[in-house]
């Protein structure tokens, strides 16, 4: 037959393991996300198109070119979460019932961007953004936060890339002087970057161009920076930070060339790439946005916030044996014991195990065939002769060793040999 239809190019279909494996990231995620003290907030995947040119920066990548707009009108799906928040944080007057908030979320995020490996043009963050606080503690802990959750997935190999851009003045006056530094050897720059160095001159210092980079290291005179550029109290929370990291034996690596793609950063910027990636290497990345809230139209309150990238983090784990099995597949002999099979299958879930049957009439042989298909660690099997005489039996799928079990003992037989593992216990 024909494929009618396929998916759209930049965009996942996620099945077996990595659907698993997705699950996975979420719930564990979340869990910890809550053990911080962070609440889920669940928003639309519709905003305004306003609120990323003004949150996420006219002249940046994502608002210029990387937005899907409804046609017609002035709506995009969203491409980022942290503007998002602050609209949901300012619409609410959030400000005037508390002083701090600590929030997160998950779910997919759109970008128009041409699509490669671990570049999607529909792709899911998990992202916390606090707000209300300039403490360089805060900063700490949405690092260790991010890291936390990376730990509990299971991916150990990965940098931390750290950089501070300063409070606003800081960091026009480094725009200044980069651009006045850079306009001087123009030539020797890529076309790309002359573009930038009008529209958004801090994105030069992201060329990966040979001689962009010469001439982008001969300005930022790497030894010295950043106090050459930021101001006492934006250098001293700076070097708090990083103390504060190293007393947590948290690993880092200081780069004055990370920038970030997104207007709204101020002071501490993060961004934390896998070693098993290709060019598409941040699985996650952050920062401080303490000029956000009140360029959005609300009070000057300082916030701090970071997204990991889902796929991202699914492509660095790499395939997986943990799949998605079952605890039981119920093994029918007859029609005539499709129903008891049912019961049972239902007692089995009431109590916590993963089971099912098969619902096409296969015979003896095609069950078994399906109950291995399925992984389950045992298949039950329910035979006439057995059933008259009160009993079941129990088939070990690893070894094939059979057991006969009382009917009335099989949840006690689950429980003794059941080893509730990656999949866990069912829980409805
Ligand atoms: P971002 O760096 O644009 O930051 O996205 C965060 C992460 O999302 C990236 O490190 C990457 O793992 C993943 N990601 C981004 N674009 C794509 C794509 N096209 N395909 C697949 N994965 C992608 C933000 O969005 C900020 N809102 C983070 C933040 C929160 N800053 C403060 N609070």
């Amino acid at each position: 037959m024909k494929n009618m239809y396929s998916s759209i190019r930049g965009t996942s279909d996620f099945d077996g393991s990595d659907a698993f494996l997705f699950g996975k990231v979420n719930l564990k995620s979340k869990f910890i996300l809550k053990s911080f003290g962070y609440e889920e907030i669940i928003l639309p995947l519709l905003e305004e198109e306003g609120l990323f040119a003004k949150g996420v920066g006219q002249g940046t990548d994502i608002v210029e070119r990387q937005m899907f707009k409804i046609e017609g009108k002035d709506i995009v799906l969203r491409p980022e979460g942290t503007a998002q928040v602050v609209r949901y944080y300012l619409q609410n007057s959030l400000n005037k019932k508390s002083d701090f908030y600590k929030f997160f979320y998950t779910g997919a995020m759109f970008r128009g961007e041409r699509p490669q490996k671990g570049r999607l043009r529909q792709f899911h963050h998990i992202g916390a953004e606090a707000i209300g606080s300039n403490s360089f503690y805060l900063d700490a802990e949405i690092i260790d936060l991010s890291l936390k959750i990376l730990d509990s997935v299971g991916l150990k190999e990965r940098k931390l890339i750290i950089n501070s851009l300063g409070c606003k003045k800081d960091k026009d006056k480094f725009i200044g002087l980069l651009k006045a530094d850079l306009d001087k050897r123009k030539k020797y720059l890529c076309e790309d970057c002359h573009i930038r160095l009008n529209k958004n001159p801090l994105r030069v210092l992201d060329c990966k161009n040979e001689e962009c980079r010469k001439q982008i290291k001969s300005f930022m005179k790497i030894d010295s920076y950043p106090q050459d550029y930021l101001c006492p109290r934006c250098f001293d929370d700076y070097k708090n930070l990083i103390g504060l990291l190293d007393d947590l034996s948290i690993k880092y690596i200081l780069d004055p060339c990370l920038v970030r793609g997104l207007d709204y950063y101020t002071n501490t910027v993060f961004e934390i790439t896998s070693l098993e990636l290709g060019a598409q290497n941040a699985i996650g990345a952050g920062g401080r946005y303490n000029g956000l809230i009140k360029s959005l139209g609300g009070p000057d309150i300082p916030a701090v916030g970071f997204a990991l990238g889902v796929e991202r983090i699914l492509l660095a784990l790499g395939s997986t044996s943990l799949e998605p099995a079952l605890d039981i597949f119920v093994v029918v002999s007859g029609r005539s014991l499709e129903k008891v099979g049912f019961q049972i299958v239902r007692e089995l879930r009431e109590a916590g195990v993963n089971a099912d049957l098969d619902f096409c009439g296969k015979s003896l042989k095609g069950q078994m065939r399906l109950a291995q298909k399925k992984k389950a660690s045992f298949a039950l099997i329910i035979g006439e002769q057995e059933l008259a005489q009160g009993s079941v039996l129990f088939k070990n799928m690893v070894n094939s060793q059979q057991e006969k079990v009382a009917r009335s003992g099989i949840l006690d037989y689950c429980e003794k040999n059941i080893i509730f593992g990656e999949r866990g216990r069912c829980q409805c």
